[in-house]
């Protein structure tokens, strides 16, 4: 009998050394998501990063389920006929009773297979199906909640797919079916129902409740034990979801979620205590030159400067030089991802800037998509604008290059004053008339189709950061996701990060909180809060996270007026570091990131999934939990060269000249490798692993 053994996480190395004695041999992984081939947040991130590791380890016998469309199949999906026969049978059936159906290979790192269902076209049997689902479940969808009614035909399509399988396999299959999110948990329900032979997860991350609670102002974690779920959950209209997400919960044999916040959020409010929590990894590059992330952050911050120098046109009255770039990024979700607190500290850090005397500029970036209909004039203007200038300087350098070369040429040293010509200087000067500009630079990108309305315009508009001479602190509003396509910014999210000095996501809701991690794993610091998964984890593992560039911000024992206060204090903190300090700290960064690369994180999907397989079909698997007491975690020390914190990181030299950073770098990078040797000492916890929430 195969034996799926017990996991505890003692290292950081590999899955093979922990995973070798679990047989797989005839079992099937299905992996089902709205997210599969369908870019929309956070889950996306998990399931495309995932894919590489998880294809290793089940290899032929690993699906992937998404919903169908065409213009991400035209971009991401190869399609190809089904790679095995229970498989071609199954969809042949699907398509031939009214479905459509798609296989291929999702063209990303692993190169998964994909199963991808149309759900629109099935869309004549949702009246059927919503009426099964009330009689069967109890659980009634209404006609206009359009996600709603996309997650029920996902739900009938998914449970359909499943069932078909193992009924066309010529032995009973060992299957495994993870689903993600409310939006995918019907199916896992229809499973159950239908009391199909398959073993079920249900990964959740986030809770309904929990984002529509918290985006309404409540005091969330203080009243999680209190909140009257069905009530809340009707009094916001979302009822009939949280049924789904509830039934998911509950019917799955394993739940899961990311987070050990998240966990206790789940047990209060969808009355299930998640079995396993399983935290979001990513794929981590390691370059062969250690530096490489240092020299890919220049040459993307040289790109961002640019495109700062065409929105200020006209205003360039600070030094580029000594700019530092700041952004948040992710859903637009005003106060649970803390844009509200962002940008009052970034009031409160302008003033300070500003009575200091300070020779720092700070630029924040918002990116953060909404309702918009394209670009505004003044900010395409601004591009523009800035090309007009380099062209202009490049036809002049050009034509004096060229007297310069006759001059040459005829053994003369060149005349100077005759060097520019009348002609040039008209050239120049018409250039130079163009970059006056009456309006500020603009706050906003595009054209926001609820300008009034709107929670960043409208708080900007209070707090008066108009991107003025005298500001200090200057904003850019990006309401849509970045692209390398785009005209205005071509550069993709990856390169933007890079460039960038520092990320700034301060939460209020955050399950786990994918930008802070992707940020740590490029090498840039970042601000998370101890109210989000990935600040608890950091906390966990890491003994002086801010000494490794990981800034956590308290919002859970302080008032939002005192969180907003620390959040300045970081900022105006990181603004006064040397860019020697900047790098030694985007150094010590980076080191984090094996603990956040799926490598080591991913061995909890694998314990979710031997779980679920020994619940499903204990005559064939066993599952030997953990023992409470042997919880053995990681910890990374306080790195040994460090001093307490950044700003006391002083030169050593009272001549240092910036440009003598990058020698310093090498000397800080031996004086580290002791950090290095220290970091992967195992670290017995001793206590309790539950996140203690404010009673
Ligand atoms: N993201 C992106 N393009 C952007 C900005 C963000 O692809 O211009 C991605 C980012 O890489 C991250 C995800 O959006 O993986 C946001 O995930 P997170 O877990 O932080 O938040 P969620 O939106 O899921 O709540
Ligand atoms: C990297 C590059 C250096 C550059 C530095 C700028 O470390 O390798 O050549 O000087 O970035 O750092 P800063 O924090 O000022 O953007
Ligand atoms: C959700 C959460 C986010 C998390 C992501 C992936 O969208 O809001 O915090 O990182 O899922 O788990």
């Amino acid at each position: 009998m195969p034996l799926a053994r017990s996991l505890s996480v003692t290292s950081l190395s590999g899955l093979d050394e922990w995973d070798e004695e679990f047989d797989r041999e005839d079992a099937v992984l299905f992996e089902i998501a709205w997210e599969v081939a369908n870019k929309v947040g956070g889950i996306y991130t998990v399931i495309q990063t995932k894919a590489r590791l998880t294809c290793e380890e089940w290899g032929e016998n690993y699906f992937l389920v998404g919903p169908y469309t065409e213009s991400n199949v035209r971009t991401q999906v190869e399609l190809i006929e089904p790679c095995n026969a229970p498989l071609r049978r199954t969809i042949e059936k699907m398509n031939s009773s009214g479905c459509k159906v798609y296989f291929g290979r999702w063209l990303i790192e692993g190169s998964p297979y994909v199963v991808l269902i149309d759900v629109g076209f099935t869309a004549w049997s949702l009246d059927r199906w919503k009426s099964e689902l009330w009689e069967k479940c109890g659980v009634g969808v209404p006609w206009f909640d359009r996600e709603a009614n996309d997650a029920v035909l996902f739900g009938f399509l998914t449970a359909w797919l499943l069932g078909e399988y193992a009924a066309q396999c010529d032995e009973p299959p060992h299957i495994v079916a993870h689903f993600h999110e409310w939006l995918a948990g019907l199916g896992l329900v229809l499973c159950r129902q239908r009391k199909l032979p398959v073993a079920t997860i249900f990964t959740t991350h986030a809770t309904l409740l929990g984002r529509y609670l918290c985006a309404g102002n409540v005091d969330f974690y203080n009243n999680l034990a209190e909140f009257n779920v069905d009530k809340e959950a009707g009094d916001r209209q979302i009822y009939h979801r949280y049924c789904l997400e509830r039934a998911a919960a509950r019917c799955a044999h394993v739940f899961t979620t990311v987070s050990q916040i998240t966990a206790i959020e789940a047990e209060h409010l969808l009355r299930r205590k998640p079995d396993i929590v399983t935290p979001n990894g990513l794929n981590v590059k390691k370059f062969s030159a250690m530096h490489e992330f240092q020299n890919l952050h220049a040459q993307s911050k040289a790109r961002i400067q640019e495109f700062v120098r065409g929105h200020f046109y006209g205003h360039l009255d600070f030094n580029l030089d000594k700019t530092v770039f700041l952004f948040i990024a992710g859903r637009y979700e005003f106060s649970n991802k803390g844009a509200d607190i962002f940008l009052e500290a970034l009031a409160r850090l302008n003033y300070l800037l500003r009575v200091n005397h300070s020779e720092v500029t700070v630029i924040a970036f918002f990116i953060m998509p909404a309702r918009t209909n394209n670009f505004n004039v003044e900010t395409l203007k601004g591009q523009a604008v800035r090309k007009q200038l380099w062209d202009t300087a490049q036809t002049v350098k050009e034509r004096f290059g060229k007297k310069l070369y006759e001059s040459l040429l005829v053994g003369q040293l060149p005349d100077v004053s005759k060097m520019l010509d009348k002609e040039d200087f008209t050239m120049m000067k018409r250039a130079i008339f163009a970059t006056q500009r009456q309006c500020q630079p603009p706050i906003c990108t595009h054209n926001m189709l609820e300008d009034t309305n709107d929670p960043i315009l409208n708080c900007i508009r209070r707090i008066g950061l108009f991107n003025s001479s005298q500001d200090r602190v200057k904003v850019i509003f990006h309401p849509e996701f970045l692209s390398s396509t785009s005209p205005l910014l071509p550069m993709d999210y990856e390169e933007f990060v890079r460039g960038c000095h520092l990320g700034v996501f301060p939460s209020y809701y955050e399950p786990w909180g994918y930008t802070p991690a992707e940020c740590t794993v490029m090498g840039i610091p970042s601000i998370s809060t101890n109210l989000s998964g990935f600040g608890c984890f950091m906390e966990e593992h890491i003994a002086d996270p801010s000494s490794y560039g990981i800034y956590i911000l308290d919002r859970r024992y302080r008032g939002i007026d005192e969180s907003c206060n620390q959040l300045t204090s970081f900022l105006f903190q990181f603004c006064q570091q040397s860019r020697r300090q900047r790098i030694i700290q985007r150094n010590r960064t980076e080191r984090l990131s094996d603990l956040l690369d799926w490598r080591y994180l991913g061995r909890y999907y694998i314990s979710a999934r031997h779980m679920a397989l020994a619940k499903a079909f204990p005559d064939t698997y066993l599952y030997e939990p953990q023992e409470p007491t042997s919880a053995t975690g990681f910890r990374y020390p306080r790195p040994a060269s460090v001093p307490p914190s950044p700003a006391h990181s002083l030169h050593s030299s009272p001549y240092h000249s910036e440009a003598e950073d990058d020698d310093e770098r090498y000397d800080e990078e031996q004086e580290a490798e002791k950090d290095r040797l220290n970091i992967r000492q195992p670290y017995n916890r001793n206590k309790d692993q539950t996140v203690d929430l404010p009673e």
